[in-house]
């Protein structure tokens, strides 16, 4: 699913990424732990193609299939909307929306239409226990039901992996325990692929694998 080969990343001078290697299968979900600084979130930006890596001799990045490093900016975003989702920390949900509004968004930049992008919508709300508060704004929701719709609105182009930099990073521990237990869930029943930057030791053990990111690189 995913294929990273000598990923480099340097601000200005600073060499953030040092050559990192990953692959990923489909349907596994990898865990990246390791100190503040250490580039994790630089990792999952450029894996999440949010940013773009330094290409060096053998710099490869492909996502299910496709050559991100050869895919034009619009191309890229195409890819992103259609094939990439992500959580974060701050579930980053446009407080002015509605939790089915948030949701459906993706799905509209998409080209989708409304009434098949709202019946889907529902679906993924209801399915994550939410279809009480469809109408509710982020600011009327809990810390944990606005990170469901998050993940909702993640899901809503089924995408082929998704991507979570700390995303229990602001949950309670039962609201936390939950929303783990909904990525397993979701990879079981849908094979769903996830790659997740976490503190948290027991998502982090939980994972099929967990790599320790140290100093710019996965050892
Ligand atoms: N946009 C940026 N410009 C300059 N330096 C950055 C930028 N983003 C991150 N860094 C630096 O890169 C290093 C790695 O950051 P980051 O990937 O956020 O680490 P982590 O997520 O593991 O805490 C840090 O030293 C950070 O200060
Ligand atoms: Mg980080």
């Amino acid at each position: 699913m995913i294929q990273a080969k000598n990923l480099h990343k340097y601000y200005d001078k600073l060499h953030v990424l040092k050559g990192v290697d990953l692959h990923i299968e489909k349907g596994e979900i990898v865990s990246i732990v390791g100190a503040s600084g250490a580039g994790k979130t630089t990792l999952l930006q450029i894996l999440g193609t949010l940013d773009k890596p330094n290409v060096e001799n053998g710099t490869e990045l492909q996502i299910d299939g496709e050559n991100i490093l050869q895919l034009n900016d619009k191309a890229l975003s195409r890819f992103r909307n259609l094939k990439l989702g992500f959580i974060f920390q701050f579930h980053q949900l446009l407080p002015e929306f509605t939790a089915l509004e948030n949701v459906c968004i993706p799905a509209f930049i998409a080209g989708k239409s409304k009434s098949e992008t709202e019946a889907e919508a529902k679906r993924l709300l209801d399915y994550l226990g939410l279809s009480h508060r469809i109408d509710h704004k982020p600011g009327e929701l809990s810390g944990g039901e606005q990170q469901r719709v998050a993940v909702a609105r993640s899901l809503i182009n089924k995408p082929a992996v998704i991507f979570a930099d700390e995303p229990s990073g602001n949950l309670d521990t039962v609201s936390a325990e939950n929303l783990h237990q909904l990525f397993f869930k979701l990879r079981d029943e849908f094979g769903q692929t996830f790659v997740i930057v976490t503190h948290n030791e027991e998502l982090a053990n939980m994972a099929d694998r967990k790599l320790v990111m140290s100093d710019g690189l996965i050892p």
